[in-house]
C-alpha cells in the first residue's frame, strides 16, 4: 500500500508537494483551512486546524502528519503524539520555529551565532535595550509574524507601546549591519541522517522575499561550510525532522549570525525545485516518511528565483503567463492559483544556467511579465 503523508495547511507549500508526492507514490491528503485553497488539488479535508478532534481525525487515515505552515497550537500537537501518530517535526522541535524568544534562548544554548537579544516585557527594558545597542533595535512579536509583519525598527520604546499593551514578552534584537542575507536549508529524518542544501542569497524587499539566488555568489567556501555546519547543528540540536530553512545575515565583518527558522520547506528553496537533484518538497516528503535522503547538490551552475507578487491591478494572471511563456522558454514558471491580491506571493520563476548575469537577467525579466 502506498505511504500516506497528510499535510497541514492549504497553501502553496502543501500543493508543491503534490507533484513529488505522485512521482515518489505517496498518497498525499491536505487538512486545508478553507474550500479553494492552494493545495485544493490534492485537499481531502476542510477544517480547524486548532482543534485536537479536527487534526485527529484526518490522521487516523495517514502515515505521518507534517505542516506547511507552523501555526498548530502545541496542546494539539502533544494530542496527535499522545494518540501515537507520526509527527514530523514534533512538538517539540516546532515549538522554536513557533516562538521566536524560546528560539533564541534554545540556539544559546547551543552556542549558535545570534544577533544581541532580549526578552523585553516594559517600555523601561526595552528602552534600556535600545540604549545599550546605540540607540536602535529591531523589536519583534515572538509568534505569529510572517512577510515582515510582526517586525519592527524603533528608535524609542514608545514605538513598540501598542505590542507592550497587548501584554506578553516581545524579543528586543540588535539591528545587524549586514551586508546580506544567507538561507541555509538541511534535511533530516527521524532516525538521523542529515544532508545540507548549497546556502544561498535571499534578497527581500518591504520585508518579503523578493528573489534568491544559489548557490550564493561570492561565498568564501569556509563561510559556506559554516553555514551548512550552523545548519546540520540546529537540526540535531533542535531534533527536527524533514526540511530545516535557517535564516542568516552575513554581517560587514562576514560573520553568519541566525535570524529566524522554519520548519518547513520554505521560499528559500524554491530554487531547488529546476536547480537541484532533489527539490526540497520531494526532500521533505522523504524526510518524514523516514526514507533515504536524496541528492541535495545543484545540477546547474547558477539557479535564481523570482516571486511573483499580486500587484495593484490584479487583473487575471493568464494572459501574462501566455506573455512570460513566449519570451522565456527556458524559464521554468510556477503558479499558485492563488487569487492576486496585492503584495501576496501568488507564484515564482525559476531559471537556471552557466552564467550568473544572464540567469538573474531572465529570470527578472520572466517574472517583469507579472508587475503591473
Ligand atoms: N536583528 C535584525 N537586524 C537587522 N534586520 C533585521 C533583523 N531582524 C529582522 N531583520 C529584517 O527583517 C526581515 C524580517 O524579519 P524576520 O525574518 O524575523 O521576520 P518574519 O516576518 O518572521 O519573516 P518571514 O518573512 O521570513 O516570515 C529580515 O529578513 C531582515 O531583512
Ligand atoms: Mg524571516
Amino acid at each position: 500500500m502506498a505511504l500516506r503523508v497528510g499535510v497541514v495547511g492549504g497553501g502553496q507549500l502543501a500543493r508543491m508537494m503534490i507533484a513529488p508526492a505522485v512521482e515518489l507514490g505517496v498518497e498525499l491528503r491536505v487538512l486545508a483551512e478553507e474550500e479553494g485553497m492552494s493545495a485544493s488539488l490534492a485537499a481531502s479535508a476542510v477544517g480547524d486546524y486548532r482543534d485536537a478532534e479536527t487534526i485527529l481525525a484526518f490522521a487516523r487515515d495517514v502515515d505521518v502528519v507534517t505542516f506547511d505552515h507552523e501555526h498548530v497550537p502545541q496542546d494539539v500537537l502533544h494530542a496527535l503524539v499522545d494518540a501515537g501518530v507520526a509527527v514530523h517535526p514534533g512538538p517539540d522541535a516546532l515549538q522554536y520555529a513557533q516562538d521566536k524568544l524560546a528560539m533564541r534562548a534554545k540556539l544559546d544554548e547551543l552556542g549558535m551565532p545570534q544577533p544581541d537579544w532580549a526578552s523585553v516585557s516594559d517600555e523601561a527594558s526595552l528602552q534600556a535595550f535600545i540604549d545599550d545597542h546605540g540607540g536602535r533595535a529591531v523589536v519583534k512579536t515572538p509568534r505569529g509574524g510572517y512577510d515582515g509583519k510582526g517586525v519592527r525598527v524603533v528608535s524609542a520604546a514608545s514605538e513598540a507601546a501598542d505590542w507592550l499593551a497587548d501584554g506578553g514578552p516581545l524579543l528586543a534584537e540588535q539591528l545587524v549591519d549586514f551586508t546580506r542575507e544567507l538561507a541555509q536549508q538541511v534535511a533530516r529524518r527521524p532516525s538521523g541522517d542529515v544532508v545540507a542544501y548549497p546556502v544561498v542569497e535571499t534578497v527581500q524587499r518591504d520585508g518579503v522575499c523578493a528573489e534568491v539566488i544559489a548557490p550564493a555568489p561570492h561565498a568564501p567556501e569556509r563561510l559556506a561550510e559554516i553555514a551548512a555546519q550552523v545548519g546540520v547543528a540546529i537540526a540535531e540540536g533542535l531534533g527536527v525532522t524533514g526540511m530545516l530553512a535557517v535564516e542568516l545575515f552575513e554581517t560587514t565583518d562576514q560573520r553568519i549570525l541566525v535570524n529566524e527558522l522554519a520548519m518547513r520547506p520554505h521560499n528559500s528553496g524554491h530554487w531547488t525545485q529546476d536547480g537541484a537533484w532533489t527539490s526540497q518538497f520531494e526532500q521533505h516528503l522523504r524526510a518524514v516518511l523516514d526514507l533515504p535522503l536524496g541528492d541535495p547538490s545543484p545540477r546547474a551552475a547558477w539557479s535564481v528565483m523570482v516571486n511573483i507578487l499580486g500587484g495593484p491591478a490584479s487583473d487575471s494572471l493568464d494572459a501574462r503567463f501566455a506573455a512570460a511563456m513566449a519570451d522565456h522558454p527556458d524559464a521554468k514558471i510556477h503558479t499558485y492559483g492563488k487569487a492576486p491580491r496585492p503584495g501576496r506571493k501568488v507564484g515564482h520563476v525559476n531559471v537556471t544556467g552557466d552564467d550568473l548575469d544572464d540567469v538573474t537577467y531572465d529570470a527578472r525579466s520572466a517574472a517583469s511579465h507579472f508587475l503591473d
